[in-house]
C-alpha cells in the first residue's frame, strides 16, 4: 500500500491522497479577475488526480497584490469572475479547491517576472507598498510605508472578507500566506519587523497580525472547512526568522485550530543562503511535524514518487506539495500511481490512455 496514495483528512475535509498542487501565481488576471487562463490552467491540474489543489497567492485588496495581474478576490467583480471559472471546473473534476489568501506588503507593485519582475512606478500602473516598517527589500528600493493601526485593522477585515467570499465560491480551504517575505512574513522576520508598538519586538508581538488574521478567517469560514497556513521556517539569514520561531509559532497554531502548516523557506531577505536541493525544506518540515500533531506539508524539490513516498514513510511529512513538477508534468500524479502501485481518478474522457501494463489504474472521478 502507498503512503502518498493513502488518504487523509485535513481538518475535516478528506482528501483521496497525499499529492499537493501547491499555490502558483499566474500573474494572469484582468484587474483582480480571472480570466480564460485560468479556466484552462486550473482545469488542467484539477484533472491530475492529486489530492488537493490550492489556487495561487489572491490578494485581499488591490494593493496587496505583486503585480497588477495577480488574481483578487476583494469585490464582487473579482468574485463573479473566479466564481464562473470554479464552475467550469467543478463540472469535470471533484478534487477538493483550496485557496491561498494572501498580501504582498513590500513586494507589491512589481511587473511579472517574465518582464523582470522591476518595480513599477505608479506611472507604470505601480502603487505605494506598505509593510511593518518602511525598509525595503534591496537597500536601493524604493521604501515601503509603515502600516499604520488603522491600515492594519483595514487589512485584518480584507482578510475577512475574502474568506466569506471564498466559502460563498465552494472553495473548501483557505490557506494564509505567511511565507516567502509577503506582508505576514515581514511582520515575523525581525529582519523586516521594527516595530515597537504591539506588533513589533517579541516573537509574541511578531506573530500578532498572523495570529489574528488566522483566528478571524478561522471563525468566519464554515467549522467543516480546513484553515491553513504556509509559512517560511527561515529566512536563511542570521538573525532572523528561523526553526525555533516557526515551532513556537506552528504550535500556538495548531492550539488556535489550523488545520495543517504547509513549510516552505526564504523569501525574505536577499542576503539569503539557500542551499537548494532535491526536497532542501523537508529537513524543517520533520522539524515541525516533531512538535505539533497536526498535518505538515512539505515542499520543495520534491519531484519523483518514489522520494514523495520515502518523505511519508519516514514520518517527515503528512503530505508533499509540488509546483513546478505539476506545471512540468500536469499528469504527475497518475506517473505516481502507476509507479507505486496505487490508483487513481481520472477522467472518462481520457481513459482509453491507460497503459496495459498498469491496467486498473484509473477509477472513475466520484460525486
Ligand atoms: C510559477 C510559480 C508560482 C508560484 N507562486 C506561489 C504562490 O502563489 N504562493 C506561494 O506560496 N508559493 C508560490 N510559489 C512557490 C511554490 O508554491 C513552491 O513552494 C516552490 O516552487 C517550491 O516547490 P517546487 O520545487 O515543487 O516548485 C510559486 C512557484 C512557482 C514555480
Amino acid at each position: 500500500m502507498s503512503r502518498l496514495f493513502s488518504p487523509i483528512t485535513l481538518g475535516k475535509l478528506p482528501l483521496e491522497n497525499r499529492i499537493v498542487i501547491a499555490p502558483m501565481c499566474q500573474y494572469s488576471a484582468d484587474h483582480g479577475k480571472a480570466t480564460a487562463w485560468h479556466r484552462i490552467h486550473l482545469g488542467n491540474l484539477a484533472l491530475s488526480g492529486a489530492g488537493l489543489l490550492i489556487i495561487e497567492a489572491t490578494a485581499v485588496e488591490a494593493a496587496g497584490r505583486i503585480t497588477p495581474e495577480d488574481l483578487g478576490l476583494w469585490n464582487d467583480t473579482t468574485e463573479q469572475a473566479l466564481g464562473d471559472v470554479l464552475k467550469d471546473v467543478r463540472k469535470y473534476s471533484a478534487m477538493p479547491l483550496g485557496i491561498q489568501l494572501a498580501h504582498a506588503g513590500r513586494k507589491a507593485s512589481t511587473e511579472a517576472p517574465w518582464h523582470g519582475g522591476g518595480f513599477l512606478q505608479p506611472e507604470e500602473g505601480g502603487w505605494q507598498p506598505s509593510a511593518p516598517s518602511a525598509i525595503p527589500f534591496n537597500d536601493t528600493d524604493r521604501h515601503p510605508l509603515a502600516l499604520t493601526k488603522e491600515r492594519i485593522e483595514e487589512i485584518k477585515q480584507a482578510f475577512i472578507d475574502s474568506a466569506i467570499r471564498a466559502d460563498r465560491l465552494g472553495i473548501d480551504l483557505i490557506e494564509i500566506h505567511a511565507a516567502h517575505g509577503y506582508l505576514l512574513h515581514e511582520f515575523l522576520s525581525p529582519l523586516s519587523n521594527l516595530r515597537d508598538d504591539e506588533y513589533g519586538g517579541s516573537l509574541e508581538n511578531r506573530q500578532r497580525l498572523t495570529l489574528d488574521i488566522f483566528r478571524e478567517v478561522r471563525r468566519v469560514f464554515p467549522a467543516h472547512k480546513p484553515v491553513g497556513v504556509r509559512i517560511s521556517a527561515t529566512d536563511w539569514v542570521a538573525g532572523g526568522w528561523d526553526l525555533e520561531q516557526s515551532v513556537a509559532l506552528s504550535k500556538t497554531l495548531a492550539e488556535a485550530g489550523c488545520a495543517y502548516i504547509h513549510v516552505s523557506s526564504g523569501g525574505l531577505s536577499p542576503q539569503q543562503k539557500i542551499s537548494v536541493g532535491p526536497g532542501y525544506q523537508v529537513p524543517f518540515a520533520a522539524e515541525i511535524k516533531k512538535a505539533v500533531t497536526i498535518p505538515v506539508i512539505a515542499v520543495g524539490l520534491i519531484t519523483e514518487p518514489e522520494q514523495a513516498e520515502a518523505i511519508l514513510t519516514e514520518q517527515q511529512a503528512d503530505l508533499v506539495a509540488l509546483a513546478r513538477g505539476m506545471l512540468y508534468n500536469p499528469r504527475w500524479p497518475w506517473h505516481a500511481a502507476a509507479n507505486l502501485g496505487a490508483t487513481v481518478h481520472a477522467p472518462e474522457q481520457y481513459w482509453r490512455s491507460e497503459p496495459s501494463a498498469v491496467k486498473g489504474l484509473f477509477t472513475p472521478k466520484k460525486g
